[in-house]
């Protein structure tokens, strides 16, 4: 599978590359990230991600100036021009300041297909916000894996579905495109807000409230890579799945996408 990688602007043959060992990405999980996707081959949503690996950096006092944004940004031109079809794209900032950006063939079958949840509880914490995109996650991880399912939704102390481990939450309810808002709960996906531009666009009525558990005509998970996808179980259960409603907006956003592309 061909992939590229970039350490501080170096090539990495083989994805290998040094990191010092003393690097607080490798002793306490502290890092920063973003996944990104190319439409067309060229990547999508370049803007907003940077502004969000931004905050997250400036949060976790990693190093962030307009110099390294400069480079991920033409770095990231650098590594999708490798890749002969559409590539996933990652960036990663450690603690000790150094900057992996990575392309690799993305796997089209993920987008929109189908996934298998699980409710587990969760309560944000205040020194770590939803809001900031970083790489300790094992807890997550360990929960999905334990639970034997795609990815956990994460219901807080006060009932309401917040997102999932690498993901965000949509429902349809009478009809209205709904997600939880970004209320310092849930990362404020790249891929959420484009959704919800592309439901206006199309003229579908959309709601940012807290999201009780319950019925639901349709519900989805949304993200970079699974675009919107229609969640078939849930906690051992059928779950509501698809339907017309994700399928008109995940169309638009598809339009969209290609024509911010150029493609
Ligand atoms: C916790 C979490 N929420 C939501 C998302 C979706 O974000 P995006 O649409 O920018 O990929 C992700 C993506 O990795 C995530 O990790």
């Amino acid at each position: 599978m061909p992939q590229c990688f970039l350490l501080d602007g170096a090539p990495c043959p083989d994805g290998r590359g040094a990191l010092p060992l003393d690097d607080t990405a490798l002793t306490l999980g502290m890092a920063v990230f973003e996944t990104l996707r190319t439409y067309g081959r060229r990547p999508f949503g370049v803007d907003t991600h940077l502004a969000r690996l931004g905050a997250s950096a400036r949060f976790c006092d990693i190093a962030w100036t307009d110099a390294i944004a400069g480079s991920i940004r033409s770095e990231l031109a650098t590594v999708a021009a490798a890749i002969p079809s559409e590539s996933k794209l990652n960036v990663l900032l450690t603690g000790g300041g150094h900057r992996i950006v990575k392309a690799e063939d993305l796997d089209l079958s993920r987008a929109g297909a189908p996934v298998r949840v699980a409710t587990r509880p969760w309560a944000p914490s205040p020194w770590l916000p939803g809001r900031v995109k970083h790489t300790s996650r094992m807890a997550w991880v360990l929960a999905a894996r334990q639970a034997g399912v795609d990815e956990v939704i994460w219901v807080a102390p006060d009932g309401v579905w917040t997102e999932a481990n690498r993901s965000n939450v949509f429902v349809v309810r009478g009809g209205v495109f709904c997600t939880p808002p970004d209320d310092g709960r849930i990362l404020q996906g790249v891929t959420r807000d484009a959704m919800l531009a592309a439901a206006l666009g199309i003229g579908v009525p959309v709601c940012e409230d807290p999201l009780p558990a319950g019925p639901c005509e349709e519900l989805y998970l949304c993200s970079t890579l699974k675009e919107l996808a229609p969640v078939v179980e849930i906690d051992g259960y059928p779950g509501p799945g698809g339907g017309p409603v994700g399928a008109a907006v995940l169309a638009e956003f598809r339009r969209r996408a290609r024509v911010m592309a150029g493609a």
